[in-house]
């Protein structure tokens, strides 16, 4: 491609000054050497999309037959612009990886679960991922968004989004928090150590006359609650929000639940009172960070062991680390990492390059006495000429102390 850029390039001969369209051609033609070295290293196995949309695809995610492991596949719907990228379940047949919409009329008044629900209407569709880290073992979601809205004392209408996670999948409990909004509103994160008559997650009070007692950012249970995951999520997080009886419901009509990423809401006063504004604010869901790793009763070799024929961490360069993605349920399970001094990924043959550290000084100290020299496994960093020590540590002094100089002098 470089010969190509050059051999097309019109020789200069004829004026000593480049005329302007063939300056910006060559400063394209830079530009695409320079995009073509950062895209050089390839995300995923040859032949195999590694994009959706503007959305990088790696391995072991993948779009189509033979490039992606079991559980990774994604769906990319190119009926919207720009395409989105969505987690396809492991298993076509079986309703996994999905978010459910449940909408229903609820009373909060009868006691007879039978006459709580008017109609209940339901809808799926899959996991719409926002971006993926191999480094971090990571992927980004959409996630659900439960809203329930008054319509008179106690009568409500809830709009209940559940995410389904199966294997490899499992919401972070650590990167994410259940919140809830509302003027009286108890939270679930739908796990079985949580429900709407045992324990809620978090609630949120504000007696009607102390409304002015919310705060704007601040998640502490006027109007607005925050919490962990509970440590049983289960397979997937079904935000709740509980039925009370609305004294407000015609200023303050709906209240929120949902799990998302931590600091991405800040609480703001006028969402008790504007009608669904959560759901206005985070149309596609709520970002939630999920946690992957390669699962199927797989551990990391014990050391001198020989690795599974299965063995995901495929790359020179690379190691496996053992993972507690879902705890309990996903018990072995590992991931794979670059070694030090590698970026790239670990799961496609030869993925893990040299990093070239002098290319990062703010990560990688080289005084500036020093000379930065990249090499495989690391960099050097000699003093200049004249000087010695070491740059690394920021230690380089002239070989001849100034004295000494000046008596040469
Ligand atoms: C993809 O495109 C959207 C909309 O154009 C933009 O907001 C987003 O930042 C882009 N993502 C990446 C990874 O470039
Ligand atoms: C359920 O949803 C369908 C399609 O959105 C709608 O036509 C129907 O009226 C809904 N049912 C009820 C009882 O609201
Ligand atoms: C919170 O901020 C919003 C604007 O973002 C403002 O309208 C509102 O009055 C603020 N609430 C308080 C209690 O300061
Ligand atoms: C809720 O409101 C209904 C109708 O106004 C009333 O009958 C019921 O006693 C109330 N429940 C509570 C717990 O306040
Ligand atoms: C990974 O887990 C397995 C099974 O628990 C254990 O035998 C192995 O020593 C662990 N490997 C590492 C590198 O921690
Ligand atoms: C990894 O292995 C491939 C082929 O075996 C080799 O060409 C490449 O140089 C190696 N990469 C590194 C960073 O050692």
């Amino acid at each position: 491609n470089r010969t190509h850029h050059c051999s097309t390039m019109p020789t200069p001969s004829r004026s000593r000054f480049l005329p302007l369209p063939v300056l910006l051609l060559i400063l394209a033609g830079a530009a695409a050497i320079a995009g073509e070295q950062d895209e050089q290293q390839p995300i995923t196995h040859p032949g195999c999309p590694d994009k959706c949309g503007n959305m990088s695809i790696p391995f072991p995610f993948g779009l189509m037959p033979g490039c992606f492991r079991e559980g990774f596949q994604v769906t990319c719907d190119h009926s919207f612009d720009p395409p989105r990228a969505f987690l396809a379940g492991s298993d076509p047949d079986t309703t996994t990886n999905l978010i459910t919409l449940t909408e229903r009329d609820e009373s909060a008044v009868s006691d007879d679960p039978d006459l709580v629900y008017s109609y209940s209407n339901t809808s799926s569709w899959g996991v719409e991922l926002m971006d993926v880290s191999i480094d971090r073992s990571e992927a980004r979601a959409y996630g659900p968004v439960t809203s329930r809205c008054s319509t008179s004392i106690a009568q409500s209408k809830l709009k209940e989004q559940a995410m389904t996670l199966e294997e490899p999948f499992a919401a972070s409990k650590t990167l994410n928090v259940v919140v809830g909004v509302g003027w009286k509103v108890g939270v679930t994160d739908g796990s079985s150590s949580s429900s709407y008559t045992t324990t809620f997650a978090c609630r949120s009070e504000l007696a009607a006359s102390h409304l002015e007692h919310a705060r704007n950012g601040s998640c502490t249970g006027r109007g607005c609650c925050e919490a962990a995951l509970s440590s049983e999520p289960g397979y997937g997080i079904v935000p709740g929000v509980s039925a009370e009886n609305n004294t407000l419901w015609r200023t303050n009509p709906c209240s929120y639940a949902m799990v998302i990423e931590k600091s991405r809401y800040t609480f703001s006063t006028p969402d008790l009172y504007v009608d669904k504004v959560l759901p206005k604010k985070f149309p596609r869901g709520a970002p939630v960070v999920l946690d992957f790793a390669i699962v199927g009763d797989a551990a990391c070799p014990v050391k001198g062991q020989r690795p599974p024929p299965d063995n995901a961490c495929v790359s020179n360069n690379s190691h496996c680390v053992n993972a507690t993605v879902g705890q309990s349920s996903y018990a072995l399970s590992y991931v794979c990492k670059c070694s030090e001094h590698y970026q790239g990924n670990p799961y496609i043959a030869n993925g893990c390059r040299d990093i070239d550290e002098c290319k990062f000084p703010d990560i990688y100290f080289c005084s500036s006495k020093g000379i930065c020299m990249n090499r495989l496994d690391g960099y050097d960093c000699p003093c200049k000429p004249g000087m010695k020590g070491d740059g690394k540590s920021g230690h380089c002094a002239e070989t001849f102390p100034l004295v000494a100089k000046a008596i040469v002098g």
